[in-house]
């Protein structure tokens, strides 16, 4: 599984790429406007366009995400054409996001334009991230209109059986892959137990119909749900920069390593060069 992070934040892309393990990012505009705020709160000023070319030359041979913010399909189209266009240029390294359905409410009558986006954007070349994806249908759709990506919000789904249940929770909380239990009941969304399980039905799915689309996992809270993903067969995780780097933490390396430390020989410490005693 390739390993993303979900951040606009150089800094943040920065301590990533160090790490050397940093696949590609993912961007989308709750996230540019973190990172904008975050500058502006430091007193610093920012040139977005600049801001954007020097996040693209960072992550040069990696793919970058960047979302269209329109609606409808004329505008969804134009914007992604501007985006790769523009930026594309700067490292080629430019996968625009479009959202599977771009409605913000759900009696609005053009809930196919971001799908009608994905297809002309594929016959033209242009690398799609199809977005917001919270059922294997709607993968199936961004698949078949030729996303190179499809992005299931793991976190996100978690979030809406929890809400409608009226259940009390905060994000970074784990919620069981096997799904919620209630009574005798297991909370779902039509037949969709948890983020998790969106990830698996999905992986399935591809499998059997032989899709070569890519399962990017977004909306990841937690460092096991990274595990649970990768077993349920995301090709990639979004990751943000918090939990990326809680993933190599456990009590008892930290105790190991405690107790590796004290016993060092100072014979052993010549021998390899050691500088730290
Ligand atoms: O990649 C999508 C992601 O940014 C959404 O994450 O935690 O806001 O659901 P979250």
């Amino acid at each position: 599984m390739k390993f993303f992070l979900d951040s606009a934040d150089t800094n943040e892309i920065k301590g990533a790429l160090s790490f050397g393990i940093l696949d590609g990012v993912t961007t989308n505009p709750s996230l540019i406007k973190e990172a904008v705020e975050r500058k502006k709160s430091k007193g610093e000023r920012i040139n977005l366009d600049s801001y954007i070319r020097q996040m693209l030359k960072l992550c040069k041979g990696k793919p970058v995400s960047l979302e269209v913010v329109s609606s409808d399909y004329k505008n969804m189209l134009s914007e992604a054409e501007t985006i790769f266009k523009k930026y594309n240029k700067v490292a080629k390294n430019v996968y625009v996001k479009v959202p599977v359905n771009p409605c913000t409410d759900l009696k609005c009558t053009n809930q196919m334009d971001g799908i009608r986006v994905i297809r002309k954007l594929s016959e033209k070349n242009i690398p799609v991230n199809c977005t917001l994806i919270f059922t294997p249908e709607q993968a199936l759709l961004a698949a078949k209109a030729g996303a190179k990506f499809v992005s299931p919000f793991v976190g996100r789904i978690d979030d809406y059986l929890r809400e409608t249940a009226h259940i009390k929770f905060d994000k970074s909380d784990y919620f069981p892959r096997e799904g919620w239990k209630k009574g005798k009941w297991v909370l779902n969304d039509n037949g969709i137990v948890s983020g998790v399980e969106l990830i698996k039905e999905i992986s399935v799915i591809f499998g059997k119909q032989k899709i070569k689309s890519k399962i990017l996992a977004a909306s990841i809270r937690n460092t096991r749900q990274v595990r649970e993903v990768a077993e349920a067969g995301a090709d990639i995780a979004t990751i943000p920069f918090k939990v990326l780097g809680k993933i190599a933490e456990h009590v008892k390396t930290v105790e190991g390593m405690n107790k590796f430390t004290k016993d060092v020989v100072p014979e052993y410490v010549k021998l390899i060069g050691a500088k730290h005693r």
